[in-house]
């Protein structure tokens, strides 16, 4: 079976987080408050998210990442946020944003289509300056991205999450190259990824084997992101998901969204 990630098929994850973010959302005890998740969600996408959570899928990671998210946009107080990835994101829809914030959502073409359409017809339109980019982050993008309005001389908020896991660490290194070459000091950059022993656990094999399946499979990883980070000029913050409970810069999740032995690493970074 292939380790390739297929376009069509690593798009429809996206459809996954919305579900998992309204069905937190619904929680009592909600660690991230996404209203808008539900727009998106559909019986399919929920038998979907259904299935693979079964096998495996860490849905635990995805309201951390946005709670990290949402508290660096919103304390950074940045005039420029990229979104890689940004696939069913909707921060420019729900937090209460400056209206002179550009936000760039990045994705494979056609990804991002009808999402604004969708979100108005539920109710939420954009708080500030909302741009699409069409791209392929494994290369020639930044191109996009400059032509679109986005200042290499300003700081931004970086933002990748649920991405590392489908691009290989190659692809990765290259990915935080290019992020990093258009970093003025000051930028802040949030993400989420593997460790190597996510991919490498046997116990983890059935999960891996039905995302090889569906044509998504997880190629991505991390060992040391504080490390790699450094190389690239950045400050860096890393933890894994099963030392989140005792971590100083996140609030504490609920119980429930701790569940051991989850090898995923959770980063916020500042570039010097
Ligand atoms: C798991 S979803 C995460 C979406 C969103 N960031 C979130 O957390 O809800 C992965 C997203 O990354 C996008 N993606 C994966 N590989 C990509 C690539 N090479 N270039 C651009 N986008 C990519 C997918 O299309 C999808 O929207």
């Amino acid at each position: 079976m292939s380790d390739e990630v297929r376009p069509a098929s690593v798009k429809l994850t996206s459809d996954w987080m919305a579900v998992i973010r309204a069905r937190e959302d619904a929680q009592p005890d909600a660690y991230l408050h996404d209203p808008c998740a539900a727009a998106f969600v559909t019986p399919a996408s929920e038998a979907a998210l259904d299935a693979i959570q079964a096998a495996g899928l860490p849905s635990p990671i995805v309201p951390i990442r946005g709670r990290l998210g949402d508290i660096t946009l919103m304390e950074s107080g940045l005039k420029q946020v990229v979104c890689l990835g940004a696939g069913t994101d909707a921060r420019p829809y729900r937090l209460p944003v400056p209206p002179d914030l550009a936000y760039f959502e990045l994705d494979l073409p056609g990804q991002l289509d009808g999402k604004s359409e969708l979100l108005r017809a539920a109710g939420f339109e954009a708080r500030c300056e909302l741009r699409v980019v069409e791209a392929d982050l494994r290369a020639g993008w930044t191109e996009a991205l400059l032509a679109a309005g986005y200042s290499p001389a300003e700081p931004a908020h970086w933002i990748a999450e649920g991405l590392f896991y489908y691009l290989t660490p190659a692809e990765g290194t290259a990915l935080l190259s290019a992020i990093s070459e258009l970093s003025a000091p000051g930028s802040w950059l949030t993400f989420d990824g593997p460790d190597t022993r996510f991919l490498t656990d046997p116990a983890k094999s059935g999960f891996h084997h039905q995302m090889r399946e569906r044509g998504a499979p997880f190629v991505g990883s991390f060992t040391d992101p504080v490390r790699q980070l450094a190389g690239h000029g950045w400050s860096a913050q890393a933890v894994v998901h099963r030392e989140l409970a005792t971590c100083a810069w996140l609030p504490k999740p609920p119980a429930r969204l701790l569940s051991p032995g989850l090898d995923l690493w959770l980063a916020r970074a500042h570039r010097r």
